[in-house]
Parts: structure tokens; C-alpha cells; sequence
């Protein structure tokens, strides 16, 4: 086939299996990446990494994504390419091709149920960001910005206050399912492949900026670097160790099949080795820019690293008040990041329709609509978390907490060890050096030594000595 009637027949598969398709050649690397880069890279990243002591914690969340995190993202993306369907019904035609038990489809269940809990808390989250871009639009940030008194504590108490109103969360949580299940069930969906086309640069673009703000306005650059990058191993626990690895799993994506579905897209002669480094490159490229961002107005302004998920909410809009046409900045900036969580949402939701819809022949907009129905009923459990049901624990931690650790920190890291055994022990090396596509090279070796030994010595380990 040649290379035009190849793409027109990967723009029409992706057509049926995402009504209305995305369109271009760069389809799979724009949607991929635009699963990866979203909130976890903006949002969760620079929290965390402030929660848990900066430059050891970046050092092993970096050694997860190079080592553990990249190869199983190849893995994915082989396996739905080889598998060509939705994630279960791909480990259902390799078990049948390639001669192995189906029961590895269990990965595609748990990928599933981790996929429903994601999205109910990381709709609500996605949901502060068109908060603030109506706190820009009706001027509560440039009215906490020129209050005489101390602007940290009125952008603090801005967040809280949106924290306390279970309506307004609601609110954003509401419109960002909203959105996401029309886009799913297939409506709009070729203005969202142009915003992404312009999304991606431009929340890039931006955030370069914000670093060069803080750069040359904070005079606290030095002490962002040096808490980023300089590693203090004392401060380190295991359970940041967990953290770091759950987080490398969230922020590219993995673990829970959101990219063997997109791969099951992929043409076959794109090469999955090359196009893994691009998507994950470019998303740890996005989270270290928002780092740079936001600790230097943290120092600057005597804020509290550690401050929690409210971090880049309180520190940023400071940014945008002090810069000429600052307003312009943060609404531009707000709607990048609505717009980068809900191609991310999207690839959430996407699996969970698909099984539906082959396995129980649901028509695309009723699998999306019950699917997005219970998905946005278990937000609410999220939206109350900060307010009403403040004082609701499961083993400590309030309901969105709770949801945040059960997913990143188990399932993802559980998804991906069983990816990684099932890539590494149960498929072919002919397979694996056909589909990564870089040829007999040493990276094919060192790949499929990480895949084999070290990612499941490594998941096993933290997982193993965090439950027990
Ligand atoms: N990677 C996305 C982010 O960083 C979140 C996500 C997790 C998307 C799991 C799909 C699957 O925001």
C-alpha cells in the first residue's frame, strides 16, 4: 500500500473508532502526547515535588521515566498495534495469533476500573481550571492582586474559597465531563484535533515564558534550581519513592491502557521505539518548565513548597498579576490547561467506551453517556472531599486522596508490571523487534532487559513494601 492510501486508511480506522478521526499523519503523536501532557505534568508534578523535598524526589521520578515508565510505554503502544482493537480484545487476538493463555486480558479490566477512578477526580480538578479562568474574566485575580496587603494570602484565600463552594466545583466538574462525552461520543471531534494542534506549542510557549518571568523578575531562580535539582537523599522515603513512581506512570499515561488504545491506531511503519522517546521527552520537558515556573514565585513569596494541590493555583495568577497584560497571559494560560486536561480526559474516557461498545454492542453515545454518568456521580464524592465530607478518611486520607494513591500508586504501577511481564516473558523477541522498530540494536537489548528484569524486580519491590 502506498504511503497516502496507508494514511487514508488509518484516517478512516480512526475515523470509525473515534467518529470523526483525527485526520492528519501526526494523528498518533498528537493525541498520544496529548494524553501524556495534561494536569499531571502542570498541576500534579510541581505539588508533589514540593511536598516531597524537590531534588531526590525529581532524581528518582526522572530515573522512573527513563527506566521504567518509557519502556513500558513502548510496550503499550506495541501491544495494542499488534493487537489492533480495543485493549482486551487485543490481548484476546494475540492469545489466539501467538499462541498464549487469554486470561492476560485481566490487564485490560484492570485498566478499565483504574481508567473510571482517574477521571472522577481528575475531572474536578481539570474543572479548577475554568474557574480561574472566570476568576480572570470577572477580575477576582487582578482584585487579589492589588490588594495592599499580602497578595500570597489573597491568592490563597481565592483557592480556598472555590475549595469550600461544592457548587462551584461541581460546576467545572460537570462542564469537563460535559465536554468530554460529547467529544467522546464523537460530536466535535476535529475542533479538538486543531485545538491540540495549537494547544500543545502553546501551553509550551507559555510556560517557557512564565520560567523567563521568574527567571528575571523573582530573584529566586538559583533557590528553584537548586531545590529541583539538588539532590538531598536524607529527605527521601519510601513512600515518595511510591510516589514518584506512581506519578511517572500517571504523567505518561501508562499502565491503565489508554496508550495501547491510541496504538492500536498507529501505522506500521511508524517506529514506536522513536516515537515513545518524542511523547515522553516532550511531557517530562512540559513538568520541569512548570517547576521552573512556579518554585521561584514560591520562594520569592515565603509560600510553602509542600503547600498541597492548591500549589500552582495560589502562586501563578501572583505571576500574571504583575506582568503587563497579564490578564490576557492567564486566561490564555487557564484555557491551554483545560484544553490540555480534556485531551487527556478524553483518552480516559475512550477505553472504557470502546469495551462497551464491542462487547456489549452499545451504541457509541449510550456507552458514553452511562459510562460518563457514573464517572461524573463518583466526582461528586471528590467535589465534597474539600468541603462537607472534609472530615470523610479512608485509611487517612479524604476521598480524593484516596482516590489519587488507590490509582496512581497501585493500579498503575500494577498495570504496568503486568505489561511489562506480558511484553518481557510472554511475547516473542521476533515480536518485539518487529513492532519497537529500531532494528538489532543494542536499544532493543537494553529495552527488553529493563521490560524483563528491571521493571518488575523495581514495580514489584515499592509496590510489595508499601501494602505490607
Ligand atoms: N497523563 C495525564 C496527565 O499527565 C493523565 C492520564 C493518566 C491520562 C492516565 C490518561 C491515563 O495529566
Amino acid at each position: 500500500m502506498n504511503s497516502s492510501a496507508e494514511s487514508l486508511r488509518g484516517a478512516r480506522l480512526l475515523g470509525r473508532r473515534h467518529a470523526g478521526g483525527w485526520s492528519s499523519r501526526m494523528a498518533f503523536i498528537l493525541a498520544a502526547a496529548g494524553s501524556a501532557v495534561g494536569l499531571g505534568n502542570v498541576w500534579k508534578f510541581p505539588y508533589i515535588a514540593g511536598e516531597y523535598g524537590g531534588g531526590a524526589f525529581v532524581l528518582v521520578y526522572l530515573a522512573c521515566i527513563g527506566l521504567i515508565g518509557l519502556p513500558i510505554l513502548a510496550a503499550e503502544i506495541m501491544i495494542g498495534r499488534r493487537g489492533g482493537g480495543s485493549p482486551i480484545h487485543s490481548f484476546e487476538s494475540l492469545a489466539a495469533r501467538e499462541g498464549h493463555s487469554k486470561n492476560w486480558r485481566v490487564i485490560g479490566w484492570i485498566g478499565i476500573g483504574c481508567a473510571f477512578l482517574i477521571l472522577s477526580f481528575y475531572s474536578v480538578v481539570a474543572g479548577w481550571s475554568l474557574s480561574y479562568l472566570w476568576f480572570v474574566v470577572d477580575g477576582q485575580i487582578a482584585a487579589a492582586g492589588s490588594e495592599s496587603h499580602d497578595v500570597a494570602l489573597a491568592m490563597g484565600d481565592l483557592f480556598a474559597n472555590l475549595l469550600a463552594s461544592p457548587a462551584a466545583l461541581l460546576a467545572g466538574h460537570t462542564l469537563i465531563m460535559g465536554i468530554t462525552m460529547l467529544i467522546v461520543a464523537g460530536g466535535i471531534r476535529s475542533g479538538l484535533e486543531r485545538a491540540v494542534c495549537w494547544m500543545v506549542p502553546g501551553l509550551f510557549l507559555l510556560l517557557i515564558a512564565l520560567v523567563v518571568y521568574a527567571a528575571a523578575t523573582t530573584g529566586r531562580f538559583t533557590s528553584a534550581i537548586t531545590f529541583l535539582f539538588k539532590p538531598d537523599f536524607s529527605a527521601l522515603s519510601w513512600e515518595a519513592v511510591l510516589v514518584a513512581l506512581g506519578h511517572a506512570f500517571f504523567t505518561l499515561s501508562v499502565g491503565m491502557t489508554a496508550m495501547m488504545a491510541y496504538g492500536s491506531y498507529l501505522k506500521r511503519h511508524v517506529s514506536i521505539g522513536k516515537a515513545s522517546f518524542a511523547i515522553a521527552g516532550l511531557d517530562t520537558l512540559v513538568a520541569l518548565l512548570a517547576g521552573l515556573a512556579i518554585f521561584p514565585i514560591v520562594f520569592a513569596q515565603g509560600l510553602e513548597p509542600g503547600a498541597g494541590p492548591g500549589l500552582i493555583f495560589v502562586t501563578l495568577p501572583i505571576a500574571f498579576t504583575e506582568v503587563p497584560g497579564g490578564s490576557l497571559v492567564a486566561m490564555l494560560f487557564f484555557l491551554f490547561l483545560a484544553i490540555a486536561a480534556l485531551s487527556s480526559t478524553i483518552s480516559i474516557l475512550e477505553p472504557v467506551v470502546e469495551y462497551l461498545e464491542q462487547r456489549r454492542a452499545w451504541t457509541r453515545p449510550k456507552a458514553t453517556t452511562v459510562m460518563g454518568t457514573s464517572i461524573w456521580m463518583l466526582g461528586i464524592s471528590s467535589v465534597l472531599a474539600f468541603n462537607v465530607a472534609a472530615d470523610v478518611t479512608v485509611f487517612g486520607m479524604n476521598l480524593f486522596d484516596f482516590l489519587d494513591f488507590v490509582t496512581s500508586n497501585l493500579l498503575l504501577p500494577l498495570g504496568g508490571l503486568l505489561i511489562a511481564i506480558y511484553a518481557g516473558h510472554v511475547l516473542s523477541r521476533e515480536a518485539l523487534a518487529d513492532e519497537l522498530g529500531l532494528g538489532e540494536s543494542r536499544l532493543l537489548e537494553i529495552w527488553r532487559f529493563l521490560l524483563r528484569y528491571l521493571t518488575p524486580v523495581g514495580v514489584g519491590a515499592v509496590l510489595i513494601y508499601n501494602l505490607i
